[in-house]
């Protein structure tokens, strides 16, 4: 036996018991005459004590050896401490050493393994067993663990069974690059890891299971950023005899579920907003209804003065910070240079000041009177002590632009809240997106995505305007689910083929054991994935999802610490019947 407690369980309640730990030394303090030792595990820290007058000469010696990350174990009496630390929750103790056995030691770790590190993110990654010692990270997992186990009751509970999906699969359209696998058995032939379990769900379906779910790891060769891995963990779902409200009120159910249980925050009944609504009012598919700042569409009160930015502008839109009269020139200046970088590609900023005596002051004060401005002041709601930023372009580019200009203007002025949490449903998406580089359509979620029946006939004549049953559940400006009403006609789900532009035999060697399966009685179904890693890290107060994995890749895809992607033998790639080009 190693212990008869962890280290965070000792209480003043527990005095004078005698007790055995074992964990890691975290720090020493070497007075001399007394010596303390802080003991860390998994569940927190106890100080030990060593001192001249109650401990053995020898136990000292063999304390004096000790060093940060040595595994140690103890036995000893616990006592009440001198100065109390009310910052833990064993403060109020120490534990005096009568026995110390030293298990393993340790080299000097690479970084101070403390809440505060001198680690960089890249030595940390490295040596990610170590920064998983560290308080942050660890308890970024065990909130990983927990919220997982939540959700796999609460679906188990609504009758949700979890059934495993294979791993070594054929290509998902899920829109990013596969990651494939070479098969030594049919030589010339390859796997891909799947994007999603998407149609093995809806196979599913067709099998009859009613309600799936799965916690399952999904592979999408794409760029990565804050919120992207390149393998990530979905929360797969999917349902039968369901319409789109019984799939959102089955999930804000679950999420609500979630944060009453795991944060114990109970959250209101989420908004539902149309994709058009978003990208007018907040231009993204994703805003953060943390804040305000909501657009306000300008033309009919700019366009008719002579002032030509204006006027020749599909639309001229701007959105109202409360407050921002108190901007300096030289804040609106950073804000002017921010949106003329070139990945925003804005031409300029205009403002309008709302001024403490009830006057106003824009940057465009040239072409418009008093008058003109107290009509974008009454537009836009905005009053005095406020600043309205206003861009004018082409409509969807400025919208994007001003999209990002909010977020950047939130994120500026604080208010970005990581315990504040607002999400909501994003409906009515469209069913395709138009692609300038290949001159297509593509499905805008995945082509198995039923477009609303009553826009069916505008597939043909005016497919952009298609709208389609799916959604996406956003949380604070992050997309962190979606999903849809599955198509489960086989000749709706062929003119989708049609649209995305497959020829019939390609369509039949994609997907003809999906279509085939629609001819067994498919039950109407559809479904949602939440992005795990993306929801754990929100509601753990963080965006970066990589703080959220165990072991995750950096920005290039690379595992630092096991050095992977990384070359493999030639005998290896002859096995697997692939020529080397090193
Ligand atoms: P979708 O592609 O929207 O839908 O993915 C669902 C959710 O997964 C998360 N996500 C990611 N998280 C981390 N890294 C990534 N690279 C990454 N890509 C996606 C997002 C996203 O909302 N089969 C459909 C779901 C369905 O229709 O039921 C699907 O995969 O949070």
């Amino acid at each position: 036996m190693y212990r008869t407690h962890n280290c965070g369980e000792l209480r003043i309640s527990d005095l004078n018991k005698e007790v055995e730990l074992s964990g890691w030394v975290q720090k020493i303090r070497d007075k001399g005459f007394i010596m303390w030792v802080d003991l860390r595990d998994r569940y927190g820290i106890t100080q030990l004590i060593f001192d001249q007058e109650r401990t053995s000469n020898e136990l000292i010696e063999s304390a004096k050896k000790l060093n940060r990350e040595f595994v140690i174990n103890i036995k000893g009496s616990v006592i009440e401490r001198k100065s109390k630390n009310s910052l833990i929750k064993t403060g109020e103790i120490e534990v005096l050493v009568t026995e110390l056995t030293i298990l393993n030691a340790s080299i000097t770790p690479p970084f101070t393994i403390e809440d505060e590190t001198d680690g960089g993110e890249e030595l940390r990654m490295k040596y990610r067993y170590l920064d998983i010692r560290r308080n942050p990270i660890k308890e970024n997992i065990i909130l990983r663990h927990k919220i997982t186990q939540e959700v796999r009751k609460y679906l188990s509970d609504h009758s949700f069974i979890e059934v495993e999906t294979p791993y070594l699969i054929k290509s998902t359209p899920e829109g990013a690059r596969d990651f494939v696998v070479p098969s030594r058995m049919n030589p010339g032939e390859f796997y891909a890891l799947p994007q999603s379990p998407q149609t093995f769900k809806q196979l599913l379906m067709v099998a009859g299971m009613d309600k799936y779910f799965q916690i399952v790891k999904c592979f999408r060769d794409e760029d990565l950023r804050a919120d992207r891995q390149p393998e990530f963990t979905q929360i797969d779902c999917e349902m039968s005899f369901v319409q789109q409200q019984d799939i959102l009120d089955t999930f804000e159910n679950l999420v609500k579920n979630l944060f009453h249980n795991i944060k114990n925050i109970e959250l209101e009944k989420f908004p539902v907003i149309t994709y058009d609504d978003a990208i007018k009012n907040y231009g993204t598919d994703k805003p953060d209804l943390r804040y305000d700042m909501t657009f306000v569409e300008l033309n009919n009160v700019t366009q008719h003065k002579d002032f030509n930015v204006f006027n020749k502008s599909e639309l001229v839109v701007g959105f109202v910070i409360k407050g921002g009269n108190s901007f300096t020139r030289k804040d609106i200046d950073k804000y002017t240079e921010w949106v003329k970088r070139p990945q925003i590609g804005a031409s300029g900023l205009a403002y309008m000041r709302m001024q403490d005596d009830g006057t106003y002051k824009s940057s465009v004060d040239k072409f418009y009177d008093q008058a003109d401005l107290k009509k974008w002041a009454e537009v836009s709601n905005a009053s005095t002590g406020d600043i309205l930023f206003i861009l004018s372009g082409e409509k969807d580019k400025v919208r994007t632009q001003l999209g990002a200009l909010r977020v950047h203007v939130a994120e500026t002025l604080n208010l970005k809240n990581p315990e504040d949490f607002k999400p909501l449903w994003v409906v009515d998406f469209p069913l395709l997106e138009w692609d300038e580089e290949t001159k297509a359509y593509h499905a805008m979620h995945h082509p198995f995505t039923s477009p609303k029946l009553e826009h069916l006939s505008l597939i043909n004549s005016d497919p952009s305007a298609v709208r389609a049953d799916a959604y996406d559940l956003v949380l604070n400006g992050n997309e962190i689910g979606g999903g849809s009403i599955r198509i489960h006609d086989k000749k709706i789900q062929q003119k989708m083929f049609d649209c995305l532009g497959f020829t019939k035999d390609e369509a039949e060697k994609q997907f003809g054991f999906l279509m085939n399966a629609f001819e067994y009685g498919a039950p109407p179904h559809g479904g949602i994935a939440f992005g795990l890693d993306r929801l754990v890290a929100i509601m753990g107060g963080n965006e970066i999802i990589r703080d959220f994995i165990a072991f995750p890749k950096n920005n290039s895809g690379r595992d630092v610490m096991i050095d992977s992607p990384s070359s493999v033998s030639a005998d290896q790639l002859k096995e697997i019947n692939l020529k080397t080009t090193l």
